[in-house]
């Protein structure tokens, strides 16, 4: 009604709701390089970002919430449980001067869960990026990501969102210039796989470390060059991730590797067309898969 427009709101330009995409995370490639005295494994990888992702949006309220909407909604842990809320109060008891107004978190969560390509950890860091703008808190990336490392090894390169190479269990980190945005298309058999798990059943710990990348633009021959190591531990407690990456040769990518711990995997298409065609024709062989096509971000 016209009497509600006038209602006095107390209006900040930070009460208008802030959006960050949570982009899946892709190893082309990850080599297990040795172990740490706590258990945590070292590792090499070879890190890119998808155009496609989850989305985090956050907005000051009366009071703090959380809502979860999406195709893998359901998956989703609602409490203290999930990620993004761990990385809120950690910002919060970092930074109480500055986050001192509730906030409402929404996650639209379009990627499976448990499956290798970043999901709760790019959530968290999604949610860290959009709350520090919120809350106005300036502070440097370094910063962010030592806070973020406790909360999950592969929070700091999700903070990053940019090609790069990550070493130790994660926290180090080297950006590659100018990579190409690279035509993939990304597939699941919806069935979640425990990172801890695959570890667990890894026969070797200490493999060669990645070959240098001279240049970006002879990635793909140097990717024949690498592995995933976690492949194999992973398809002997998932066999159909073998499949997956079966049926996206079939398909026609001129590569396919298993991304992270699994079980998604990622296929290389020579074009966007070729990829979109792919991502269908196996979502139509194989309805109870997750299959999508998207693009690497450069
Ligand atoms: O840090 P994050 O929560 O992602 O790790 C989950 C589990 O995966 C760890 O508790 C550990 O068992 C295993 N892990 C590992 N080495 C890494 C990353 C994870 O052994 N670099």
């Amino acid at each position: 009604t016209g009497s509600r427009k006038n209602d006095a709101q107390p209006v900040t330009i930070n009460s208008v709701p802030l959006a960050e995409l949570a982009p899946a995370k892709i190893n082309l490639a990850l080599h297990v390089t040795g172990r740490r005295a706590d258990g945590y494994h070292l590792l090499e990888s070879l890190v890119v970002f998808a155009e496609l992702g989850d989305r985090i949006t956050v907005a000051v309220a009366a009071n703090d919430s959380f809502v979860v909407d999406g195709p893998f909604a359901g998956d989703v842990p609602r409490d203290g449980g999930n990620l993004v809320l761990k990385a809120r109060d950690a910002l919060r008891a970092a930074y109480p001067e500055h986050a001192v107004q509730p906030v409402a978190i929404a996650l639209e969560k379009n990627l499976p869960v448990a499956s290798g390509i970043g999901g709760g950890s790019s959530d968290a860091a999604a949610a860290l990026r959009a709350l520090s703008r919120l809350w106005r808190i300036d502070c440097d990336k370094t910063a962010l990501a030592s806070l973020a490392l406790p909360l999950g090894a592969d929070l700091p390169m999700c903070l990053a969102g940019q090609p790069l190479i990550a070493r130790g269990i994660g926290e180090e980190l080297d950006p590659v210039s100018h990579f190409p945005a690279l035509p993939v298309v990304l597939v699941n058999p919806g069935i979640a796989v425990e990172t801890p798990k695959v570890f667990r059943a890894l026969a070797s710990r200490d493999n060669p470390a990645l070959a240098p990348l001279d240049s970006a633009d002879t990635v793909l021959d140097w990717l024949a060059t690498s592995r995933n190591d976690l492949e194999p531990a992973a398809i002997s407690i998932e066999p159909s991730i073998a499949a997956v990456m079966a049926a996206l040769r079939r398909s026609g990518a001129s590569f396919a590797r298993m991304s992270g711990s699994g079980a998604t995997c990622f296929g290389i298409f020579d074009s966007a067309a070729t990829a979109a065609r792919a991502a269908a024709a196996i979502s139509s062989e194989h309805p109870s898969w997750f299959s999508a096509a998207t693009m690497t971000r450069t």
